[in-house]
């Protein structure tokens, strides 16, 4: 890790980059923002740890716990939870084998999320598959993105 976090470094330094940048770089890079990395260029930066944290947790783009590969994000909002986006869930939940409490599958190729509106509630319930926006989903559709994914992961 620290050979890219001095990559990251580096590049920062020469294009007076801020924090944001910075942590967008991290997360670019490693998929999210370990505690570690935020340490590393905290020490190097001389910036508390606190100030980086404040912001990755600020916005919603930054992630601290590792995430999938393939993210599946269900709209939980009033609109989509009328249209039963929980049974999307639970079907998501289901599928992947998620266990209790954890968003993100044991092999790393999965991350189920819930978000409350994303501001399209006419075509509720909505699915975002990989920055895909899929409208009026239904549990047989979204099973049959997920197997098409499952499969797709097998061949790489
Ligand atoms: S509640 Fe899901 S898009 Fe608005």
């Amino acid at each position: 890790m620290e050979k890219i976090l001095d990559k990251i470094y580096k590049n920062h330094k020469d294009n007076e980059g801020n924090i944001i940048s910075l942590l967008q770089d991290i997360q670019g890079e490693l998929g999210y923002i370990p505690e570690d990395a935020v340490a590393w260029f905290s020490k190097k930066l001389d910036i508390p740890a606190s100030r980086f944290f404040g912001i990755a947790t600020f916005y919603a783009q930054f992630h601290l716990q590792p995430r999938g590969k393939n993210v599946v994000t269900t709209c939980c909002g009033t609109a989509c939870h009328v249209k039963g986006s929980e049974k999307l869930l639970n079907g998501l939940v289901r599928e992947l084998g998620l266990p209790e409490g954890e968003s993100t599958t044991e092999d790393r190729r999965f991350t189920v999320e819930k978000v409350n509106c994303v501001g399209a509630c006419s075509i509720a319930p909505v699915v975002i598959v990989n920055n895909k926006v899929h409208g009026k989903m239904t549990a047989d559709k979204l099973m049959k993105e997920i197997k098409q994914l499952k499969e797709k992961e097998s061949e790489d």
